[in-house]
């Protein structure tokens, strides 16, 4: 009979991991599925400033999996606006950051009269003023800003069963006493023990998705793909005694009512009755209004299943930040190609950003041939680098590559992998390249890297 391979575990931040058997690589490494998420592509997005200044946002999530990235970014959204709008010292915290702000400086000061005339983009310049002339008058609307801010994500992945399953992903509770990784093989256990920095720095509550933000996504990918309310595949994962512990039970019942009211699931009453009855008497008014504008009407959210080379060709929207989180370049080359980066970029706004856990020299070389800056990641748990930046506005730069990662560029490691027709096999580009890098005349990598030892990670 036909079974899935689903090889969930807790990883340490009490988030869900996944192991692919059939690809022999992980999803997420043990150091925290949800931490990686956040360290990975929402710190170093900066979104507090992003937010400050603009009112919607479009994300590109590349490789959706089980949702982590798109996850993370609503979660990180959903406590901005909290932070913002219930605390009063937090507000002012913020303030003092706008007010270092250069381009927040310059529309502070262009602004001549913004007391009473507050447009939803100065919404924050004005926190400021207000708090400048008479700090009794920090009387602004900030649910307004929130209320309007618009959310698009599109989320892009080849396995349906997968990103189906996203938002039964239980991220609620940390991994059950003397929990041992589900795995006897020991390659799989060394390669899931491969830790990749500190996981204490990393707050808990930041990384508990709450239920209403599955039950968005839930809503979401059953409007866009209705066929997952009659998917065996979910159906059968869910009922599994053995993989409960990895799902979310309010989440599964429903999905269960839902399943029942036969996919009539945009009465919004009918809905309301069912969370009433888990936990939506408890939310506050407050957060009633967000989970709302966000289900309903702020929150637009598609789901493709498809690979991503495929549905980019046929995409006309660009993005103002591109997370990029496929299997390594040896694994899933397809993903890495000049051609796709040229591809890419053709979907990026100006002022936009790719992020991507990569730091192969093969990878930079192709996103600057595309046409790209390039910059590398600071990943502050670590105290590493660890990533890389793609972009069109070198002024979003904090990290430019060093003389020795462009040193390393030069090397056959920097020799990237193409795909002209953005239609090859994985197999088909590796061979490719393999053959390229064995004809190739360049200096190898390891004769360089002993070469400039000293220099290496900076
Ligand atoms: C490292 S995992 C991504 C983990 C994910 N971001 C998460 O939060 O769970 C890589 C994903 O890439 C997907 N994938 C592989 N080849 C692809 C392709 N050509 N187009 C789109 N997705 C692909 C796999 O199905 C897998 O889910």
């Amino acid at each position: 009979m036909y079974m899935y391979e689903f090889y969930p575990y807790f990883t340490n931040d009490g988030s869900v991991g996944l192991f692919s058997p059939s690809d022999d690589d992980i999803y997420h490494s043990t150091y925290g599925a949800a931490s990686e998420a956040y360290e990975k592509f929402i710190f170093p997005a900066e979104l507090d400033r992003y937010f400050y200044n603009n009112n919607e946002i479009k994300i590109l999530d590349i490789c959706f999996g089980i949702g982590y990235n798109s996850k993370s970014f609503l979660n990180y959204f959903l406590n901005f606006k909290k932070k913002f709008l219930v605390n009063k010292k937090t507000l002012s915290e913020y303030n003092e950051k706008i007010y270092t702000d250069n381009v927040n400086i310059q529309n502070y000061n262009d602004s001549t009269d913004t007391n009473n005339k507050i447009n939803q983009k100065n919404i924050l310049y004005s926190a400021k003023i207000y708090s400048d002339n008479n700090s009794n008058k920090i009387a602004i609307q900030p649910a307004t800003w929130f209320n309007n801010f618009k959310i698009y994500i599109k989320a892009i992945d080849t396995d349906k069963t997968l990103a189906y399953l996203s938002p039964f992903i239980n991220s609620k509770s940390a991994p059950p006493k003397n929990y041992k990784l589900p795995f006897k093989n020991e390659s799989i256990q060394k390669l899931l023990l491969k830790r990749t920095g500190n996981d204490n720095k990393i707050q808990k509550s930041l990384i508990m998705y709450p239920d209403e933000l599955n039950i968005i996504i839930l809503n979401k990918i059953i409007e866009s793909n209705p066929d997952i309310l009659s998917n065996s595949d979910i159906e059968t994962l869910l009922s599994n005694k053995k993989f409960r512990k990895y799902f979310n039970a309010s989440i599964c019942s429903l999905f269960n009512f839902y399943k029942i009211q036969g996919g009539n699931y945009t009465r919004k009453w009918q809905l309301n009755a069912f969370l009433h009855n888990i936990y939506y008497k408890y939310l506050s008014k407050r957060h009633k209004k967000v989970f709302n504008s966000l289900l309903y009407k702020n929150f637009n959210f598609e789901l493709k299943i498809k690979d991503a080379r495929a549905e980019l060709k046929d995409d006309t929207n660009s993005y103002n930040l591109i997370f990029l989180d496929a299997f390594t370049p040896a694994k899933c080359p397809c993903l890495w190609t000049l051609d796709f980066f040229k591809l890419l970029y053709n979907h990026l706004e100006a002022n936009g950003m790719i992020f991507t856990y990569s730091n192969s020299a093969a990878v930079r070389n192709a996103f600057l041939n595309a046409g790209f800056s390039v910059g590398k990641i600071y990943n502050e748990s670590a105290g590493k680098f660890m990533g890389t930046l793609a972009t069109k506005n070198c002024d979003l730069i904090k990290y430019p590559l060093s003389e020795y990662d462009l040193g390393l560029i030069k090397t056959r490691a920097g020799i990237f992998y193409r795909d002209e027709n953005l239609t090859a096999l994985n197999e088909a580009i590796l061979d490719r390249h393999k053959t390229e890098v064995e004809n190739s005349s360049l200096i190898s990598s390891s004769k360089y890297i002993k070469q400039n030892k000293t220099k290496g990670n900076k």
